[in-house]
């Protein structure tokens, strides 16, 4: 149990400071302007609270933005608990405003259970993604929205390990971070067999953010495993089109500004993957006047950059050369130890993709001789035996939110949008949909994209019935096929 577990007025939570919720507030309301689908949303549905028992497990970075995300769940009738899901992402002042809510006090809050702040240790995010599923009274949710697939992942392992009885002994070469969730679970099953067993039972669906997340989905699905319908949030268009692009186009910078300040214009930047995060970022840097070049497997995304008039390489063409590498592969074992050895002095390495191993941090550690400095937090030098040093932000962790903010309001009021909506849909209709993946129909994704363009002084031309008829849509849309690709 984290000595920041607090109960004030009936709320549990632990944050790294209360105190912080005033200036968190000024944030979110600045944010609100910025995020239109979000509050339109709150406004259509205010009256008929499509969330009214709905008890939300959710997971994603606590950020000023989640805040918002999380205000207009509860505007919408949910009860809802919140985790980071990632131990560096939570931004301190969102999550002590979010336990406050909008009418309490730091003496007398009245918001949302909040269990997260930056800098957890990795025991820590276990427990706090454990609060998760402890709502007040014995109750346990009945939905979940995940960023990454951590909270679905936890509620999996405890129904198959009830299942089994035990929960199985770590191989000698499993990851410390899956130790933990072994711990953690097996903790669960000594106080009670049955309890994700139970909670599985009642939980209508799961939303899912990211790319990772809806990766890990689908193959629950291929593999008969999957115990509840999800939604996959990240591949309708105004998420992943916009989110993973235009948002990484502005957060990544961001980070590497914030983290090291260096001069981003005339150095040679190698950016691993070409998929709609790679895409973003590419574009930023070239935006910055860096020389950039893209590693990729896929030989669609290799062509694309390369038609896109970037050098597309192997990653060991360019070691040498590179001054700042930035991995968005989604993958695992990108840049691998002896590789962060062959680089230049001072080259700057760092992830957006969602998990930790991208970039071999563990082997990095392992490298006899080496040392490792922080020169600020989420900033660390790691000085080799023979002099020269590397710079590696949050220790290969999404860097964007690490080093900076993440994505900026408007962009995430699109993918949040789509979050708000998928939670309506799946605790809106029990039964009807299937214990598969499943995206949002295209109607409401263009009305994600409907809802943000006022804001933006965006005149779109109107269709005539003649017009729609000739192309073979309806007037109202859905404007394309299912299969287009934007
Ligand atoms: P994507 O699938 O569109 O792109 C990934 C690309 O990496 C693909 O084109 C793939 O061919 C390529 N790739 C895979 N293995 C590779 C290898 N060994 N070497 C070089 N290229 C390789 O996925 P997307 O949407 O771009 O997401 C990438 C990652 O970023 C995911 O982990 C996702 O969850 C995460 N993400 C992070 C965000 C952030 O704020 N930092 C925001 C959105 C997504």
């Amino acid at each position: 149990m984290s000595e920041k577990l607090r109960e004030i007025n009936g709320i549990d939570f632990a944050v790294a400071d209360l105190g912080l919720a005033e200036a968190g507030r000024i944030q979110l309301r600045l944010a609100e302007h910025e995020m239109p689908g979000l509050m339109a949303i709150r406004a259509e549905y205010a009256a008929a609270q499509p969330l009214k028992g709905a008890r939300v497990a959710g997971s994603l970075h606590m950020t000023v933005q989640t805040a918002v995300l999380i205000e207009t769940l509860v505007a919408l009738g949910a009860e809802v608990r919140w985790v980071s899901c990632n131990i560096f992402s939570t931004q301190d002042e969102a999550a002590a405003a979010v336990v406050v809510g909008p009418e309490g006090t730091v003496e007398r809050p009245q918001g949302t259970s909040v269990f997260a702040w930056k800098g957890e240790t990795l025991d820590e995010y276990w427990w706090c993604t454990d609060q998760l599923f402890r709502f007040p009274g014995g109750k346990t949710p009945n939905m979940i929205l995940d960023d990454g697939g951590d909270a679905t992942l936890l509620v999996h392992k405890g129904v198959e390990f009830e299942a089994a009885g035990a929960v199985p002994l770590a191989a000698d070469d499993e990851p410390e971070e899956y130790r933990i969730i072994l711990r953690t679970l097996a903790e669960s099953l000594a106080a009670d067999g049955q309890r994700f067993t139970r909670m599985a039972t009642d939980i209508r669906g799961v939303t899912e953010e990211t790319t990772n997340g809806v990766k890990r989905l689908y193959k629950l699905a291929r593999d008969g495993e999957l115990l509840f319908p999800a939604m996959n949030v990240n591949d309708s268009v105004t998420k992943s089109k916009f989110d993973n692009k235009y948002g990484i186009r502005h957060s990544l910078v961001d980070g590497l500004n914030r983290a090291t300040d260096v001069m981003i214009g005339g150095k040679q930047v190698v950016v691993c993957g070409y998929g709609d995060v790679g895409k973003g970022a590419v574009e930023a840097l070239r935006g910055q006047g860096a020389r950039v070049a893209v590693t990729e497997i896929d030989p669609i995304c290799a062509l694309q950059a390369s038609m896109d008039g970037l050098d597309v390489v192997e990653l060991d063409d360019v070691l040498e050369r590179g001054d700042i590498f930035i991995t968005t592969t989604g993958n695992f074992n990108i840049i691998m130890a002896d590789q962060l050895a062959r680089m230049k002095h001072n080259a700057i390495v760092a992830n957006v993709g969602h998990f930790d191993n991208e970039i071999d941090m563990a082997g990095l550690a392992k490298i006899p001789g080496i040392t490792k400095t922080e020169i600020k937090p989420q900033v660390h030098e790691w000085r080799f035996s023979d002099g020269h040093a590397i710079i590696v932000l949050s220790e290969g962790r999404l860097m964007n939110l690490g080093n900076a903010t993440g994505h900026p309001s408007f962009v995430m009021s699109n993918s949040f949008t789509n979050q708000a909506i998928a939670q309506i849909e799946l605790f809106g209709k029990p039964g009807q949909y299937a214990t598969e993946v499943h995206r949002l129909p295209k109607q409401l994704d263009e009305k994600v994209a409907r809802l943000h363009l006022d804001a933006l002084g965006v005149r779109l031309t109107k269709l005539t019935k003649e017009q729609a008829d000739y192309i073979g849509v309806d007037v109202e849309g859905p404007y394309k096929l299912e299969h287009y690709r934007y």
